[in-house]
């Protein structure tokens, strides 16, 4: 590692608190300008890190082959060590396997799944949206946004309508680790617990395979042999890593975004914009994974900076997504944004394999809104999420009046 001068204010960005207790907008905005590489100094607990903050940079980093993603794609775990999936876990497997095992998650879901799926989730928020409006004031993340992707997810792979309570009893205690009454042992013991629900599964669909995305994972070869029960596990595992809290908070921030942006609701409302073009607004808008981490494998320079094989690279979305030179007047929710090619699902080779579903969620809730709801209200503070890689709001009280 060789660094150029340090000129822009430092904040320490493994310190969950730093992205509650600052304007952490403003902070990018003179990184970006003054300093758009730099080396993070290491702190008491954690080494050093390069943190990319520029649009150009973060996505031609996405390409790098001297970057990997085999010692973990999150800042915390790579700090702390290698990631225990890494080349059994899709994102944090390089290349060539993950090309193969893209392939094979790709390829199962097909557009028959992938159309079965969507048209439930359109139902579902329908459902769900519908509900609330009875109720007085009511927490949108737990009666609504946490409802959808889990079960999207069960979906997607077929999980029986019998074991699905318990999975997401085992997931809300495996993300429950941060809170005062739970324990790290409990969210590991509950990881554990998912990681051996799909271990059954996937030897019982191995041994009696149908035609759903687990069966097509259990009894497919990759590189020339059968993936193991781990394997297919973490995988299936990583569907929920990746598409659970991500979508969750997108719809948490789309609902906060159109109350505070009456005139984007209200184009919404009138058709003036597309719930594509929306859609996409709310993704650049919320970037749920507020950066990526990567570890350098070969030494390589980029704007002066000199990285060294070992090095830890970090990739800040949040910053790349608000990054002036591409995006105009970049803190402004404006739904008819167009281009809009932001980086919230990565890029790459390992860009979002449930981006279609991710849309697709958000889609149906855009679309139950605009049809069910007539005014939305908030009615207290939202709290934030206290973290350093995802960023958004866990509960948000409001209150909907029907159209
Ligand atoms: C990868 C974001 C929804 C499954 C990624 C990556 C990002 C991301 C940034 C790149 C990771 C990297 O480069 O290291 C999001 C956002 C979502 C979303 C913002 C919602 C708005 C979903 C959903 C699923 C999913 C619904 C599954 C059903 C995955 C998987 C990967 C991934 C398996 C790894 C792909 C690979 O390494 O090849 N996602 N995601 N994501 N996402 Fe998503």
């Amino acid at each position: 590692m060789s660094q150029p001068a340090l000129s822009v204010r430092s904040l320490d960005l493994t310190d969950p608190a730093t992205f509650i207790e600052n304007d952490i907008h403003e902070f990018w905005r003179d990184v970006r300008a003054r300093q758009p590489v730099y080396w993070h100094e290491p702190t008491d607990r954690n080494p050093g890190f390069w943190v990319v903050s520029r649009y150009a940079d973060v996505q031609s980093l996405y390409h790098h082959g001297a970057l990997s993603s085999a010692r973990g794609n999150v800042l915390d775990v790579v700090l702390r060590g290698d990631d225990s999936a890494g080349g059994s876990m899709l994102a944090v497997t390089d290349a060539p396997r993950h090309r193969s095992l893209r392939n094979l998650m790709f390829s199962a879901f097909t557009p028959r799944v992938l159309g079965e799926v969507v048209e439930k989730v359109r139902k579902r928020t329908d459902d769900l949206v519908s509900a609330v409006l009875e109720k007085d004031t009511f927490d949108f993340a737990a009666e609504v946004a946490e409802q959808i992707p889990m079960n999207t997810i069960c979906d997607l792979l077929s999980i029986p309508a019998a074991d699905r309570g318990a999975l997401l009893q085992w997931n809300k205690m495996a993300l429950s680790s941060g809170h005062a009454d739970s324990s790290e042992l409990d969210a590991l013991g509950a990881r554990n617990e998912i990681v051996l629900y799909f271990m059954e599964l996937a030897q019982e669909r191995r041994d009696n395979p149908g035609d759903d995305v687990i069966s097509m994972l259990a009894t497919s070869e990759v590189d020339g042999r059968l993936l193991t029960v781990e394997e297919v596990a973490v995988n299936c595992y990583s569907l929920i890593l990746g598409g659970d809290e991500t979508s969750r908070i997108s719809a948490i921030c789309a609902v906060l975004a159109l109350i505070e942006n009456p005139d984007q609701w209200q184009a919404l409302r009138t058709g003036e914009v597309s719930f594509e073009s929306a859609v996409e607004e709310v993704i650049r808008w919320a970037t749920p994974g507020i950066h990526l981490a990567r570890t350098a494998v070969e030494d390589f320079e980029i704007r002066g900076a000199k990285v060294r094989a070992g090095d830890i690279v970090t990739l800040w979305n949040i910053s790349a997504n608000n990054d002036e030179s591409v995006f105009d007047q970049p803190r402004r929710f404006t739904l008819s944004r167009s281009p809009n090619r932001h980086l919230s699902f990565g890029h790459g080779p390992h860009y979002c394999l449930g981006a279609y579903l991710g849309r697709g969620e958000l889609r149906a809730l855009l679309s139950a809104l605009v049809e069910h709801v007539g005014g939305m209200e908030l009615r207290g503070t939202p709290r934030p999420i206290y973290s350093n890689f995802l960023t958004g709001y866990e509960s948000l009280p409001v209150h909907f009046e029907g159209r």
